[in-house]
C-alpha cells in the first residue's frame, strides 16, 4: 500500500473502523522509514521529469533521523539529487543562535542538509534569532514563503507527548498560523536530556500552524516507541480538539500516521482485537480480554457474570470456549495469580511448574542490563534487592557511561575539591591532579553553556556516575551481602554521539558477545524493547539482540537454559496483561529503592518517583481481585 496516496482512506476495514486517520503499522521504523523515502524520491524524480519543484515540510526530533539517513543513502548510492527540492521546516527553538548544537538549524544541517545537494537557497528554518518586535512579521513572510512556492506537496511530522505538531501546543487552533509560542511543560521535560537539564531549555518557539500544516497536500506524520502509543491512539481515535494539535489531520483528505508496533498498542485494533473483529481465544488473548472487562466494569475476576461478558463486546469469548464466566474468570485469576513470586531468581527446592522462575540452577548467574547507569535502579531497584538476598550471583551492567545526563556543576565540583585538596596541601604532591582539576575547569569555561564536552570532561562525567551506581548497589543489598559486582562497558555509540542522534554500530554489538560470553548468565534482565529507537535504551537492547542471535544461533538454542526477563525503566510501564513475573515489595523495600535513587543527581522528578509506578501497578492488581501489596515490579519475558 503506498504510504502517500491514501486514496484507500475511505475503505477503512472493519479492524480499522476506530481509526479516524489512516494509520499503518509497521515491524519496524527502519522499515516504515525506508519506504516513505522511496516514495518521496519517486516524487522528487517524477516531477524532475515534468521540469517542477517537490516542496516539502520538514521536521527536527528523534523520529525523523532514520528517514533522512533513508534519503541521504539514496543521493549517495542511488544518484538521487534534490536540485529540484524546496524544504520549509516546521518549527525553530526561539533564542537560539543557529550555530546553537541543539538549534534546529544545525540540526538540519546535520541529519540532512550537509549530506545531500539541496541547494541553499531553497532551504528554509524559521529564525529563532529575530527580535521580538519582528516576530510577527518574521511569521508573515514565513506563511507568504511557503505560498510563493506553490505551497507544500508534502509535510512531514512527528509527534509530541502533549500532542503536538510542529510545536503547536495545545490550546492551538485549526486555522492557526506561523508563530511564537510557549513550549509546554511536558515538552521541556522530553527535550531535558538534550539541553543537559529542564532549565536550559528554551521557553518558546516559532512554529508554522495547525492551519499552515493542514494546507499541505499530503501529510505523513511518524511515531516510534512506546511513549508515542497513547497519544497516537489519542490523536487517531480520539475526539477533534484543540487540547491535541494531531488530532485535526482527522480533518485532512490524505494524511496519514506511520507507526511502529511499539508504538501501535494503545490503538484499538490492537489493544482490543475482539471489539473489531474475529480473534484467537488462546490463554494469552483470554487473559487480556478478561482483565480489560474487570477494568473496564470496576470489578475483581471472580465477580464477573455471563452478562458482564456480553454486554461488553467480549460474548464471543464464552461462545468459543463454551465455558461459563466463572470458570473463565477462574483460569484467568489463576493465571495472574501464577505471575507473582517473591522469587525472581526462582525458589529452590520446591515445585516450578506455576512459578515465573525455574529453580534450578540454585543460585543462577543473573545479568541485568542497564542502558544508562540509572535505569536498573529505577526499574527493578527491589528486585535486585531480592536477588542479592536470595544468593544469587547478581552482575549490573552498566551499558553505557550515560555521561550526557550529568551536569557541568557535579564535573566542576569535582575538580574543585581536587584542586582545593591540592592547595591545602592534604594532597602532597598533587601537581598532576592540580594540573587535571585546572584542565577541567578550562575545559568546561570554554565549551560555554551548551557547547559539547571534550573527551577529558566526558570521562570525568562518566567516573562520576559510575560513583554513583556504585552507591546505589550498596543501597540495593551489596553491602548487606558483600556481595555483587558492577560493571562498566561505556558502549562506543553513546561515547561519540547526542541525544536523538545515537546509532549501533558492529563494536557495540561485539562488545556485548563478548560481555554475554564471559558471564554466560542463566537469567538475563533488558530493557529498551518498546523504546523509541534512537534512545540508549532501544540501542542497548539491539545490541544485546543481535550479541544474543549471534552467539545462540550458532551454539542452539539456549532454550530453558537461560531465560530472558524485560523490565521497563523510562518507558510506558508494563500493562497488567502483559506481566509475566510480578515481584511484590514491602514497604521497606521500595523506601530502599527511592534511596538508591536518589544516589543519582541527574535524575528528573518523574524518575526519582518511580517507587510511585511500582505502587500504581500493586493497586491494579489489587482492583483485580488479587492480594493488596505496597508495590510491585513487573516484568515479561521476551
Ligand atoms: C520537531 C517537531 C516536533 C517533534 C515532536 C516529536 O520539528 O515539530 O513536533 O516532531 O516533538 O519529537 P521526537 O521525534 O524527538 O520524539
Amino acid at each position: 500500500m503506498s504510504i502517500l496516496d491514501a486514496a484507500g482512506k475511505k475503505q477503512l476495514t472493519q479492524q480499522e473502523r476506530f481509526e479516524k486517520t489512516r494509520t499503518l503499522v509497521y515491524g519496524s521504523s527502519a522499515k516504515a522509514s525506508t519506504e516513505l523515502a522511496s516514495e518521496v524520491a519517486a516524487l522528487i524524480r517524477s516531477r524532475k521529469e515534468e521540469g517542477k519543484n517537490v516542496v516539502l515540510g520538514l521536521a527536527t526530533g528523534s523520529t525523523p533521523v532514520p528517514f533522512y539517513r533513508a534519503l541521504i543513502r539514496l543521493h549517495k548510492e542511488e544518484g538521487l539529487s534534490f536540485e529540484n527540492v524546496i524544504t520549509f521546516n516546521l518549527d525553530e527553538y526561539y533564542g537560539l543562535v543557529r550555530d546553537h548544537p541543539e538549534s534546529y538549524y544545525r540540526f538540519m544541517r546535520d541529519q540532512l542538509f550537509d549530506h545531500v545537494d539541496v541547494p541553499e537557497a531553497n532551504i528554509n528554518i524559521p529564525d529563532g534569532t529575530v527580535s521580538l518586535d519582528t516576530v510577527y512579521e518574521s511569521c508573515l513572510d514565513y506563511e507568504k514563503k511557503i505560498e510563493d512556492a506553490g505551497g507544500l506537496d508534502l509535510q512531514i511530522l512527528g509527534i509530541g507527548r502533549t500532542g503536538h505538531i510542529g510545536f503547536n501546543e495545545p490550546g492551538s487552533t485549526e486555522d492557526s498560523i506561523t508563530r511564537m509560542i510557549t513550549l509546554d511543560r511536558v515538552t521541556r521535560q522530553d527535550a531535558a536530556a538534550d539541553f543537559m537539564g529542564v532549565a536550559n531549555v528554551p521557553r518558546s518557539a516559532i512554529t508554522m500552524g495547525v492551519g499552515t500544516i493542514l494546507k499541505a497536500e499530503r501529510i505523513v506524520l511518524m511515531a516510534w516507541g512506546g511513549n508515542k502509543a497513547e497519544i497516537v491512539r489519542d490523536a487517531v481515535e480520539g475526539e477533534i480538539t484543540d487540547q491535541i494539535s494531531a488530532s485535526f489531520l482527522q480533518n485532512h483528505p490524505n494524511a496519514t500516521f506511520l507507526v511502529d508496533q511499539a508504538a501501535s498498542t494503545r490503538l484499538t485494533r490492537v489493544r482490543y482485537p475482539w471489539l473489531v473483529g474475529s480473534v484467537d481465544w488462546d490463554d494469552s488473548m483470554t487473559k487480556r480480554a478478561v482483565v480489560w472487562l474487570s477494568q473496564k466494569l470496576e470489578k475483581p475476576f471472580l465477580k464477573l457474570v455471563d452478562e458482564d461478558y456480553n454486554e461488553a463486546g467480549a460474548g464471543e469469548l464464552l461462545a468459543s470456549t463454551s465455558h461459563e464466566a466463572y470458570q473463565v474468570n477462574i483460569d484467568v485469576f489463576n493465571a495472574v495469580q501464577h505471575t507473582i513470586s517473591g522469587w525472581p531468581g526462582g525458589k529452590p527446592g520446591v515445585d516450578d511448574e506455576n512459578r515465573p522462575e525455574r529453580a534450578e540452577p540454585n543460585p543462577k548467574n543473573v545479568l541485568v542490563l542497564s542502558p544508562e547507569p540509572s535505569d536498573a535502579f529505577i526499574g527493578m531497584g527491589g528486585t535486585i534487592d531480592r536477588l542479592i538476598d536470595q544468593g544469587h550471583n547478581v552482575n549490573i551492567v552498566c551499558q553505557t557511561s550515560g555521561n550526557l545526563r550529568v551536569s557541568d556543576a557535579a564535573a566542576h565540583n569535582f575538580a574543585s575539591v581536587v584542586s582545593e585538596m591540592a592547595e591545602t596541601g592534604i594532597g602532597e604532591g598533587w601537581d598532576a591532579q592540580a594540573k587535571y582539576a585546572g584542565e577541567i575547569q578550562q575545559a568546561l569555561e570554554d565549551k560555554g553553556e551548551f557547547g559539547v564536552d571534550p573527551d577529558l570532561v566526558r570521562k570525568l562525567k562518566g567516573l562520576i556516575l559510575r560513583g554513583e551506581a556504585r552507591d546505589a548497589a550498596s543501597i540495593c543489598g551489596y553491602q548487606r551481602k558483600k556481595v555483587g559486582k558492577v560493571t562498566f562497558v561505556d558502549l562506543p555509540f553513546y561515547e561519540t554521539g547526542r541525544y536523538r542522534r545515537f546509532h549501533l554500530r558492529q563494536e557495540d554489538v561485539d562488545s556485548m558477545q563478548a560481555l554475554l560470553q564471559s558471564f554466560s548468565p542463566d537469567s538475563v534482565f533488558a530493557t529498551g524493547d518498546a523504546s523509541d529507537p534512537s534512545s540508549p535504551q532501544a540501542i542497548c537492547f539491539a545490541a544485546f539482540r543481535q550479541a544474543w542471535q549471534k552467539i545462540y544461533d550458532c551454539e542452539g538454542s539456549r532454550d530453558g537454559e537461560c531465560s530472558v526477563w524485560l523490565y521497563r525503566s523510562r518507558d510506558q510501564p508494563l500493562e497488567s496483561h502483559e506481566i509475566e513475573m510480578a515481584v511484590p515489595m514491602s514497604p521497606d523495600q521500595a523506601a530502599i529503592k527511592s534511596d538508591a535513587l536518589r544516589k543519582f543527581n541527574s535524575l528528573s522528578e518523574q524518575e526519582y518517583n518511580a517507587a510511585q509506578r511500582n505502587r500504581d501497578i500493586a493497586i491494579s492488581y489489587d482492583h483485580l481481585g488479587m492480594a493488596q501489596y505496597e508495590a510491585i515490579e513487573a516484568f515479561r519475558r521476551w
